[in-house]
């Protein structure tokens, strides 16, 4: 089970986090969540972790000096539970080379929109303001640039003229909890390779 091991990153809400934490408890996901992190204490996603007891650790980033040391703490904690795979799920830090190269081409995120268009913050409010017609959600391997990796699975959802930030929102957040465990899954189970930036399967 050691290789399946699994690291999820918060800082809020953890609505992935409970997809995650959901296919793991009905066999969707075989996975074993080993350590939930948050930077921020009064994050929700660890009310949700301590439910389903699955051992959580604050680390706030304001108390290192650098972000290296950050990510230092986050590399150790991580190890010592024989996490495989990190999952990123609305964890609000940008992470560093010590991070990224503590797990080579082991860190998933998921944002809510089809990079490589709209990184950063406020996708959805950036993928309506542009006028798209369809947006969605996109699960990809972690590099040192912002939403950026390689791309491991999209869905695409229809964007209404009378959608609202919210209505946007919630109709791509459907998709994220569907994509985000059944990616974790194939990026776990192996047998892919990467070809430049494309992830290439079988
Ligand atoms: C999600 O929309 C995710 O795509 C983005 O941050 C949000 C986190 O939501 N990276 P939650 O904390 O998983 O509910």
């Amino acid at each position: 089970m050691v290789d399946r091991n699994i690291g999820v990153l918060i800082s809020g809400r953890g609505s992935n986090l409970q997809s995650i934490i959901d296919a793991v408890a009905d066999g969707r996901l075989d996975a074993r969540i080993a350590l939930v992190v948050s930077n921020k204490a009064d994050a929700y996603g660890l009310e949700r972790a301590r439910n389903a007891r699955i051992e959580t650790l604050v680390l706030d980033h304001r108390a290192y000096q650098s972000r290296e040391a950050f990510d230092q703490a986050m590399v150790d904690a991580l190890r010592a539970r024989e996490v495989q795979l990190v999952c990123l799920a609305g964890f609000m830090r940008l992470v560093s080379a010590t991070f990224v190269n503590a797990f080579p081409n082991r860190i998933l995120n998921i944002h809510p929109a089809l990079l490589p268009s709209f990184p950063g913050l406020h996708a959805q409010r950036q993928a309506l303001e542009h006028g798209v017609r369809f947006s969605g959600a996109t699960v990809h391997m972690v590099d040192t640039d912002l939403d950026a990796g390689p791309i491991v699975m999209q869905a695409v959802v229809p964007v209404f003229t009378d959608d609202t930030e919210d209505t946007l929102s919630a109709r791509i957040l459907a998709e994220e909890h569907r994509i985000y465990p059944e990616a974790i899954g194939k990026i776990l189970a192996g047998g892919w390779r990467l070809d430049g930036r494309r992830l290439v399967f079988g």
